[in-house]
């Protein structure tokens, strides 16, 4: 294997601006975590209880994690194999932290395969919507709409591979001109239309009740299995501890402080959640679908109003297709890393590591394809082989990733290197700071995990 001193000069990708870098972090964040899986996991998970979890997770271990994820990314500027190299090359510290790199790689790898099948039912539901499947349906029609497409094994391996194609095309053309064209103009997109859903749901829906749901907050409701699902959510949302926010991180300039930067996109992509809770669950009571449905709950609430609304199939196929562009640019960042890998230690072209990269993660990805058919009396610990993957990535792998981060940034890194690169000024800033990273929220992630493998 070719270390990265030993290869001859390669110049890696950069941002064209800082703002670029907000949109292509943020179009990571910003994806199936927020619409799709937020609402029915809350659901399943006592609902306002679980959000206010889920925010002190998002803002006191999410946000601190994040920067230092980023800012590790941003100083090593190496993928995030050779950037543990590098450091111990020139600051000594320990060889073995490169398995930070490895695990979120695989990690990247395994959450793909299945990003990739739910993007494939966004993409079935744009052009369903498009068409007009939807119009004045019951509820058990729009069921058995989302039923008969994840029954059909031979549709869903259709949509996966198309997404998989598309995301792997978008990364062969780079970090300029793959990533960032794509976030460039998405983004901003996205917001809007979210924001038109709501209105028209402040209109129709039971705001106040989904509004009661969401933030009544009953505390009685938390319990250590809520905990740990808000904190996998938390990891999960923010693209945390699998290395995707590291690699954006180095192809970010020097220069400006990152502790801003990181909260910048923390709060974007939390209020896009928060705004996704608003448009679902006030639906879920006007149509009386119990928030608990599971994986499927947005495949059959969003069509049940878009079949209702004056132009439902063209704001409907629009509305899928925003969701499609937020899952692509996430699925993006999850592939980034290994692709980063392959080109800079092995020496492979661009475009075969993006071949063979995404053709791995299409292969793991008929896994969850056969879950919800052929193989979905196959369970383990209650659980089907996809939602075992959810758990095992969401809940344990990821926080693993990011406990690692947040240790090595802490405890391992020079301090002096953390500091600048927070641009934390002002002296019981810093201290509070490094007492967050130092202690709290390594300590939190600790306890919340121990407690699920012991308890
Ligand atoms: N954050 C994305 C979402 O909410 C998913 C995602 C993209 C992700 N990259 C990641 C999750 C890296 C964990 C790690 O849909």
């Amino acid at each position: 294997m070719l270390e990265d001193n030993q290869r001859p000069p390669y110049t890696r990708g950069q941002w064209s601006s800082r703002l670029l870098f907000v949109f292509a972090a943020t179009g990571s964040a910003v994806g199936l975590g927020n619409i799709w899986k937020f609402p029915y996991t809350a659901g399943e998970n006592g609902g306002s209880s679980f959000i206010l979890v889920y925010l002190i997770c998002i803002f006191l271990i999410g946000l601190p994690i994040l920067c230092c994820e980023i800012l590790l990314g941003r100083h090593g500027k190496r993928n995030t194999v050779n950037i543990f190299n590098r450091f111990h090359r020139d600051y000594g510290t320990p060889a073995g932290w490169v398995v930070i790199g490895w695990l979120g790689m695989i990690t990247g790898f395994l959450i793909l395969s299945y990003y990739s099948v739910v993007a494939g039912w966004v993409m079935a539901y744009v052009v369903k919507s498009a068409a007009g499947a939807f119009g004045n349906l019951s509820t058990e029609g729009i069921g058995n709409i989302f039923k008969s497409l994840t029954g059909d094994p031979e549709r869903l391996l259709l949509w996966h591979t198309l997404f998989m194609v598309i995301t792997a095309v978008t990364l062969a053309h780079g970090v300029r001109n793959g990533i960032e064209r794509v976030v460039k103009y998405f983004m901003p997109l996205l917001v809007v239309l979210l924001g038109v859903l709501i209105a028209y749901n402040a209109t129709v829906g039971n705001m106040a009740e989904g509004i009661a749901f969401m933030f009544s907050f009953d505390l009685e409701k938390i319990t250590p299995a809520v905990v740990l699902v808000a904190l996998g959510q938390a990891f999960f949302s923010l693209s945390l501890g699998m290395g995707a926010m590291m690699i954006y991180g180095s192809y970010l300039p020097g220069g400006k402080p990152l502790l801003g930067t990181t909260a910048a996109i923390v709060t974007a992509d939390t209020l896009v959640a928060i705004l996704a809770g608003l448009a679902i669950f006030p639906l879920l009571f006007s149509f009386g679908i119990a928030p608990a449905e599971g994986a499927g709950l947005i495949f059959v609430t969003l069509p049940l109003a878009i079949g209702q609304m004056p132009a439902g199939a063209l704001f409907g196929g629009l509305f899928f297709f925003l969701l499609l562009i937020a899952a692509w640019t996430s699925a993006l960042s999850l592939l980034e890393p290994l692709i980063a890998w392959c080109v800079e230690n092995r020496g492979w072209k661009r475009s075969t590591a993006a071949a063979a990269t995404g053709a791995v993660a299409w292969g793991l990805g008929l896994i969850t394809v056969f879950s919800f058919n052929e193989w979905s009396h196959w369970q383990l610990f209650g659980k089907t082989p996809f939602e075992l993957l959810d758990y095992l990535t969401s809940n344990i792998m990821l926080p693993l990733g990011g406990l690692l981060i947040v240790l090595f940034a802490a405890w391992v890194l020079p301090a002096a290197i953390v500091q600048d690169e927070t641009g934390i000024a002002k002296p019981w800033r810093a201290k509070a700071w490094r007492v967050m990273i130092r202690y709290f929220c390594p300590a939190a992630v600790v306890l919340i995990l121990a407690n699920l493998l012991l308890g």
